[in-house]
């Protein structure tokens, strides 16, 4: 199988698990507990079915919105994700570019391997910075100065990682960060020496916004979940989220906020954006799918705030679907993850190139020429 023959995001998460070493696959893959929610974040779309329209002129297509005071050319940007380089030596890099060659934003994560400045000064793309609050409160006021300096085009908080969810898929494989070449594990980076060798002969793995500031970010062995709980602030309030609001100034989302009342909340304190989100079911397994908090949502806080929906979305239809149900936009994690341990850069392209022209021909197949003729009368429900 070749990055040519992947048409979609299952062919790409077949192809990554052949190319990845199983601790970086079943990183990626896996969720928490027994990955129920992981599951029901993409069969929620099934749910409701769609209703499309007939010879309604579709010669013009618009599939252009505007989200985070910025225009994108379709209706799907990119989540962060950390520490991209473990599953491709292209890293962050590869999907910052490409995202911006697919007419999309790009979301950097605080755990990037690549730096705030560097992928600032990548592409002239829109950028959406990810922050996480450590318990160093001085690193975290830094990044959003930083971000400032080097023009990202916004925010976003994320919520619903004080703790690390039970990812025992990692306590199985061992999965640590830098990988460990240990006896157990050498077999599966002996049977990926194409990926072993890249990972060894290029630039030294690192968190790159906290190299130098925190013990873990400088190449020192430890598991994700280490840090997460031993770095991450278990204090944080909304008091804490409204003053990152006030101290960035622009464009600022709640990442991870999944009920009504913390979506009232986030427009209590001036977010303009809450991206309803479970952290692609990897932190509290049994909550609710982001699809099926989408709708309440929407009416009690869709004419406040931008809606965004992220987890679960696979295909072009999952995308009209939230849409329909009144999300501004969705973002996908694994659907271009998956694209890049199979192949870097050109990969990660086919696979926006891919889910772009499926949102496009659904789109046409819905008779709906632009996004905003999405609403629920197009929706079929049980
Ligand atoms: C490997 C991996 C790493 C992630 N790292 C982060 C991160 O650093 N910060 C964050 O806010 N979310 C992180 N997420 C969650 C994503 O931003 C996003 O919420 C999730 O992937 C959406 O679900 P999906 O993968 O089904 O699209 C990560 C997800 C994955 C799969």
């Amino acid at each position: 199988m070749r990055i040519k023959d992947c048409n979609n995001t299952a062919d790409f998460r077949r192809l990554a698990k052949k190319r990845l070493p199983a601790p970086l696959f079943h990183y990626i893959d896996g969720g928490s507990d027994d990955e129920i929610t992981l599951r029901r974040n993409t069969e929620a779309f099934d749910k409701v079915r769609l209703i499309p329209n007939v010879l309604a002129d579709l010669s013009a297509m618009d599939l252009s919105v505007k989200v985070l005071g910025q225009d994108i050319e379709w209706p799907v940007f990119c989540s962060p994700t950390g520490m991209s380089r473990l599953f491709h030596h292209h890293g962050e890099r590869a999907v910052c570019r490409a995202a911006h060659k697919a007419g999309t934003m790009y979301t950097l994560s605080t755990l990037s391997t690549v730096s705030i400045e560097e992928i600032a000064a990548l592409t002239p793309g829109p950028k959406c910075f990810q922050l996480y609050i450590h318990k160093d409160r001085g690193l975290s006021y830094a990044f959003i100065e930083r971000c400032k300096e080097a023009k990202f085009s916004s925010l976003c908080l994320t919520v619903d990682t004080l703790v690390a969810g039970n990812r025992e898929r990692d306590l199985i494989t061992g999965m640590v960060m830098p990988p460990k070449f240990t006896l157990s594990s050498m077999l599966s980076f002996m049977l990926h020496p194409s990926w072993a060798l890249h990972f060894l002969m290029s630039e030294k793995f690192q968190l790159a916004n906290v190299a130098g500031q925190i013990e873990a970010g400088t190449g020192k062995l430890t598991s994700v979940i280490d840090y997460i709980n031993s770095q991450f602030d278990r204090s944080i309030t909304w008091k804490d989220a409204e003053q990152a609001i006030q101290a960035w100034g622009g464009p600022f989302a709640i990442k991870g906020a999944m009920s009504v009342e913390d979506a009232r909340r986030a427009v209590d304190i001036g977010a303009s954006a809450i991206m309803i989100s479970n952290h692609g079911g990897r932190q509290l397994d049994g909550s609710t799918a982001p699809f099926d908090q989408l709708a309440a949502i929407v009416d009690a806080v869709g004419d406040k705030i931008e809606v965004i929906l992220d987890g679960g979305v696979r295909r072009g239809t999952h995308v009209l679907k939230a849409l329909a149900m009144g999300a501004r936009a969705c973002m996908v994690g694994r659907a271009y993850l998956y694209a890049l341990a199979a192949g870097g850069q050109p990969a990660v392209e086919r696979a926006l190139d891919r889910l772009r022209q499926e949102v496009e021909r659904d789109m046409i197949l819905m008779g709906c020429s632009s996004v905003s003729e999405l609403n629920r009368s197009k929706l079929q429900f049980d």
